[in-house]
């Protein structure tokens, strides 16, 4: 059996969600703040929790004709919004309140009300270095002597959170900014050297790479919404199987990406060729900003690149999708703020070659896109872990432009497979039949 699943068909033995769970975000900007008001509006009622499967989204049990489709929290024992805290770090001293308005994502009528929930989160100070981010520059950062000093300081932090607000439980979801692009190196290989790097302040350990290692010592799950490395080495994979940790990442799977995962598969399913697609941004907010620097773009480039190759499978079809072009641009644009727009342009092919064109004109929201996720990854990872499930979860991909898999396994990207995998991982973590769409037995 592998090691991060549970036998199939075994009556499920899941720690039940007592108590309180602590939801801490490095990063309280854009993305953080919007997640965090969101909650706290759904909790007072004032808004519903649109885009979140595990407070809308049903799921099927059992045959069709036995009409049992609860909702995935009445299902599965995931933690209530009520019993969130909500902690974070971030190099601005900013709390929730000034980040949220710093952010713009929010209408006021919409802040004010919550005013006060948003003021009492304070952030902690960060272990930040902008050789990472470049484009920032904050004050309220961790001084330490090493990077192992800092890792430990974060494990004091989070120790401290859960004490100091009676928690039962963390997890912890990276919101933070986009670091340069850094490939896996040896360092990154074995614990041992991984912590010796550490201890020596390597070049080729990042700070998320310590929140990473800081939340996985304090046996906390760890998901990463940023397409920077982090958690997704063979040194940390290993920690998480030896704590017992679930890991995820990466890169929250919003705008164009999610619009190329849902499009990608139609193209394929229906043996259409693929020519070329183009995909431009306009984009404000900070993220954007970090994004500017060719360095953190390249680590994002990679992210948004690698999803329709996997999706077309141009090996198997070397008709259709051999030599595609596919080009991804973000420009940075103040006025547009986080309201990001979004242009595709797919030149794809049909019977007898005849050329046809797509166009997308996406005018979304990337952090009204983004929150939703983050809660999701939050509750559905605390419930995996309760559930004796460690290591990578690959049925979480659904929420990742560039899901992490097992070494040398294609991850699986897909937008309609990975929501099939999410839903049957459930139902086997819940002791219910897969369900496999098969459906002869309502014609024998
Ligand atoms: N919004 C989306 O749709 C979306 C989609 C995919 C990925 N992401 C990623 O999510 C992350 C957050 O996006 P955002 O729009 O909130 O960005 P943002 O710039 O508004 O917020 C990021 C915050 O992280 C802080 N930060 C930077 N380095 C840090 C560190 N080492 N420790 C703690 N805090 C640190 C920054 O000061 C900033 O306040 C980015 O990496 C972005 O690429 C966002």
């Amino acid at each position: 059996m592998p090691k991060n699943s549970r036998s199939s068909g075994s009556a499920p033995d899941i720690r039940p969600a007592t108590g309180r769970l602590g939801v801490l975000t490095p990063g309280l900007g854009a993305v953080a703040t919007t997640f965090m008001a969101g909650v706290e509006s759904v909790r007072r009622g004032h808004s519903k929790p649109i885009g979140s499967l595990t407070q809308m989204a049903t799921i099927r049990l059992g045959k069709r004709t036995e009409n049992r489709s609860p909702l995935i929290k009445d299902f599965v024992p995931i933690a209530a919004l009520d019993d969130i805290v909500f902690g974070a770090w971030d190099p601005f001293p900013d709390n929730a309140l000034e980040a949220a308005r710093h952010a713009g994502v929010l209408e006021e009528k919409h802040i004010a009300p919550i005013a006060d929930f948003l003021k009492a989160i304070v952030p902690m100070p960060a272990v930040f270095d902008n050789k990472y981010v470049t484009r920032i520059n904050g004050t309220n950062v961790k001084k330490g002597k090493t990077k192992r000093d800092l890792a430990e300081q974060l494990r004091q932090d989070i120790r401290d959170f859960k004490a100091r607000n009676k928690l039962e439980r963390v997890v912890m979801v990276w919101c933070a900014s986009t670091e340069i692009f850094i490939k896996a190196g040896p360092q990154h290989a074995t614990i041992e050297q991984f912590e010796k790097a550490m201890e020596r302040n390597d070049d080729a350990i990042a700070p998320s790479m310590l929140y990473a290692y800081a939340a996985l010592m304090e046996g906390v799950p760890f998901c990463n919404g940023a397409p920077n490395l982090s958690v997704d080495m063979p040194a940390l994979l290993k920690l998480s199987q030896e704590k017992g940790v679930p890991i995820s990442g990466k890169d929250f799977k919003t705008g164009q990406t999610w619009m190329k995962t849902v499009i990608a598969p139609g193209l394929k399913a229906r043996m259409l060729g693929l020519a070329g697609w183009y995909s431009t941004n306009i984009l404000g907010n900070r993220d954007g900003e970090v994004l500017d620097d060719p360095a953190s773009f390249k680590t994002k480039e990679e992210s948004k690149l690698s999803v329709l190759h996997t999706i077309l499978q141009p090996e198997l079809y070397p008709d259709l999708y051999k030599d595609f072009s596919h080009v991804v641009r973000i420009n940075y644009y103040p006025p547009r703020g986080d309201n990001k727009e979004g242009w595709d342009n797919i030149d794809i092919v049909g019977w007898m070659g005849y050329p046809m064109q797509i166009k997308v004109n996406f005018l979304c929201r990337d952090s009204i896109l983004a929150a939703p996720i983050v809660l999701d990854l939050a509750l559905f990872s605390d419930f995996a872990h309760r559930a004796g499930m460690k290591g990578i979860q690959e049925w979480l991909s659904f929420y990742y432009k560039s899901p992490m898999a097992a070494p040398g396994l294609q991850p699986e990207h897909d937008l309609f497979i990975q929501q099939t995998k999410l839903k049957n991982t459930l139902r086997h973590l819940m002791g219910e039949e897969q369900i496999t769409h098969l459906g002869l037995e309502y014609y024998a």
